[in-house]
């Protein structure tokens, strides 16, 4: 942290910053140039924040240099880390595909998408049974009915399943049929939940929320990992932006950048992002090209009957294209498809 001293700071302001970080176990380095004094401080950044420095007389701005968030960050474990989720590996090295239904319908409509998400390249299956919906009056998912279905059909095609829960008290209900917990962007934020799926003993899809920065983003993920739960994938879905052609931006620059913060594989929901069926295929292409560790792409048997983002699903006609691209341009970037 460095503490910045106002123009006008006497000698006495300084010695006060001086003494409280001292008198908090910290250290405290003054620099003083031509127009300027700083403060470095070496010590706990909790215990300085405690402090409330900004508020001392003469002080002008208090800049914290270190980031807020220590367990998911690369300081912490240099090398970029692999997540195995049943025998899948996501992470540096490898592309996974995970695709399915953006909401459970019924065991056909669930069996059939996991069919067109295997001949897309797929190797997990997602599908939503607990649906966020903007409206309570839109289609909600069928609950743990959904998550029965989506066990079948694991059981049948040998994909491992993510699906997103939204509530702390049905978290460990969600883990028993689950292999992945899905946190979506709108509960990005519920720390409550967070903390739950931290302590729920099952890797964890962290999506962005809409409107988080990246630092909101990973320290998100650090409630998580404070549970104990390192086993979390984060997917950037988009993020809101004054744009209307496109339901959210694709901020393609966030993969590289969370993955220079943090050891964590970063996938890319190029469906959610444009919100278009015609931007998955191009949004494709831009998350392996930028060097994403994974996909999250909604498929649909029948997208104009679908009860949730219809418009976004691929259909069977469009999984041709998609085979392609996931089958060559992974090696291109030095991956193997999962
Ligand atoms: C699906 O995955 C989400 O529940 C969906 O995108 C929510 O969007 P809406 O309820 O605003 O339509
Ligand atoms: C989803 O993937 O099912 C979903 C609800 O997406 P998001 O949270 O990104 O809107």
């Amino acid at each position: 942290m460095v503490v910045v001293m106002a123009p006008g700071a006497t000698p006495a302001d300084v010695e006060a910053v001086v003494h409280l970080v001292q008198s908090a176990g910290g250290q405290a380095f003054v620099s003083r140039g031509l127009s300027r004094t700083i403060v470095g401080l070496v010590g706990d950044v909790a215990d300085f924040e405690a402090l409330n420095l900004g508020s001392l007389p003469g002080v002008l701005q208090v800049i914290r240099v270190s980031v807020p968030f220590k367990l998911v960050s690369r300081e912490h474990h240099p090398a970029r880390s692999v997540i195995r989720v049943g025998g899948v590996p996501i992470g540096p090295g490898t592309l996974t595909v995970i695709a399915g239904p953006c909401a459970v319908e019924s065991p056909e409509q669930t069996l059939e998408a996991a069919r067109l998400a295997r001949s897309a390249g797929a190797s997990m299956l997602r599908g939503g049974a607990f649906k966020p919906r903007t409206s309570p009056y839109s289609y909600q998912g069928l609950g743990e009915e959904g998550l029965r279905i989506l066990a079948e059909v694991r059981a049948e095609t040998g994909l491992p399943v993510v699906t997103e829960v939204i509530d702390p008290g049905s978290v460990d209900m969600v883990a028993s049929y689950a292999d992945m917990l899905q946190i979506g962007a709108r509960n990005m934020q519920n720390f409550a939940l967070l903390q739950a799926v931290g302590s729920a003993g099952k890797p964890v899809l962290l999506k962005r929320g809409f409107s988080a920065t990246i630092e909101e983003w990973l320290s998100a993920a650090e409630y998580i990992a404070q549970r104990g739960n390192l086993d979390i994938v984060l997917c950037e879905r988009g993020i809101r932006t004054f744009e209307t052609a496109t339901r959210n931006t694709l901020d393609i620059s966030a993969v590289p950048v969370a993955q220079r913060l943090s050891h964590l594989p970063v996938i890319v929901d190029p469906s959610h992002s444009g919100g278009r069926r015609d931007l998955v295929v191009p949004l494709t292409r831009a998350a392996i090209a930028v060097g994403a560790d994974g996909l999250l792409i909604d498929v649909h048997p029948e997208p104009k009957l679908a009860l949730c983002d219809g418009d976004q699903a691929l259909a069977e006609s469009d999984i041709q294209e998609i085979t392609e691209i996931v089958a060559s341009l992974p090696s291109v970037m030095g991956r193997m498809l999962t």
